[in-house]
């Protein structure tokens, strides 16, 4: 017998042939990956976080392996929006496939200006990296302040036509109330998690590892308090969620989705296994059609707590 399963869901105006997308920063523009996998058959490639210009990035070294996950800070490397627009996005659009800006700005005015600019070209959606220090308000990340969501969400939102995704920051108290404002603000999805802040040390010469001292822990370790937002946030929401933080296997999948996740974003797990993305898509499938679930989404939201 030849069944098929379907794996398509909506997010926003955003139609995806399936739930399974890139984590921003790890997946570069797509083209690194050519030689492992059809980039075409991922239901989006969200690319490298955006800056109007263009960035060089912290001080190396800025990668660090930790315990089932690795520490980086990068610091937003990349070549600005415009070289995205020209260079990039026509390779990924020739390849069909549906392409995430992963945007981040000093003020709000940055990115309203990036809306603007990538609302007249083919690229799909927005992706709004609000984990970035807020320069006029002193070094303060905008995604930790729920009142700084909305006004950046509805600001955006004033500019930008097609799907706004917004992606929050796990280092927070209360990731409910963050969610519920960038709800509120006019988000089409909230992605989540960013990297939660860590650090690590080298014993021998005393200095930590990372030049910038601090970084971004991702990976497998993340994944309990991914899960446990993802649920959190489904709670409060009526938008739909792509959920990541240490995703490598289809139980992972299987779980952010239960959780409430519509769909989900693979990031470090690019790094372990290039073809990782692939892999996951054709398993899920496999699942859905042994467990005879017609669709995807009816996995989503069908956690069964106590
Ligand atoms: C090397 C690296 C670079 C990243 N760069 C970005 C970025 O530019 N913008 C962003 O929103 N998230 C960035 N992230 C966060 C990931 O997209 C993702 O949210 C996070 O790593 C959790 O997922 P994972 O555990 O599957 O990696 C980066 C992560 C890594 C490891």
């Amino acid at each position: 017998m030849n069944r098929k399963a379907d794996l398509s869901l909506k997010i926003g105006k955003l139609y995806l042939d399936n739930p399974i997308m890139t984590g921003s920063g790890t997946f570069g523009f797509g083209r690194e990956y050519e030689d492992f996998i059809d980039i075409s058959k991922l239901g989006a490639v969200v690319v490298k976080g955006l800056t109007l210009e263009p960035r060089k990035g912290n001080k190396r070294p800025r990668i660090a392996e930790t315990p089932s996950g690795m520490l980086n800070s990068i610091g937003l490397e990349n070549p600005g929006v415009k070289h995205f627009i020209q260079e990039e996005l026509p390779y990924l659009k020739k390849k069909g496939v549906k392409v995430i800006a992963n945007i981040a700005g000093n003020t709000i005015e940055e990115y309203c200006k990036m809306a603007k600019i990538l609302n007249k070209t083919e690229c799909d959606a927005i992706e709004m990296n609000i984990s970035c220090p807020n320069v006029k308000k002193g070094g303060v990340a905008f995604g930790t302040d729920k009142d700084i969501v909305y006004k950046i969400t509805s600001e955006v939102r004033k500019c930008y036509d097609k799907t706004l995704i917004v992606k929050l920051s796990p280092n927070v108290t209360n990731i409910k109330e963050i969610a519920i404002n960038a709800e509120k603000g006019g988000a089409d999805s909230i992605s989540l998690i960013n990297t939660l802040l860590g650090m690590a040390i080298d014993i021998n010469t005393r200095r930590p590892k990372l030049k910038n001292n601090v970084g971004g822990l991702s990976g497998p370790a993340i994944k309990p308090i991914a899960l446990r937002m993802v649920w959190q946030v489904s709670q409060v929401v009526n938008i739909p969620i792509i959920g990541m933080g240490g995703i490598t296997s289809l139980e992972d999948i299987i779980e952010f989705m239960l959780a409430g996740a519509n769909a989900v974003a693979i990031g470090t797990g690019n790094f372990i296994n290039p073809a990782i993305t692939i892999e996951l898509i054709e398993e899920l499938e496999s699942y859905l059609i042994n467990n005879e679930i017609n669709s995807i989404n009816e996995l989503v939201g069908k956690i069964r707590t106590y």
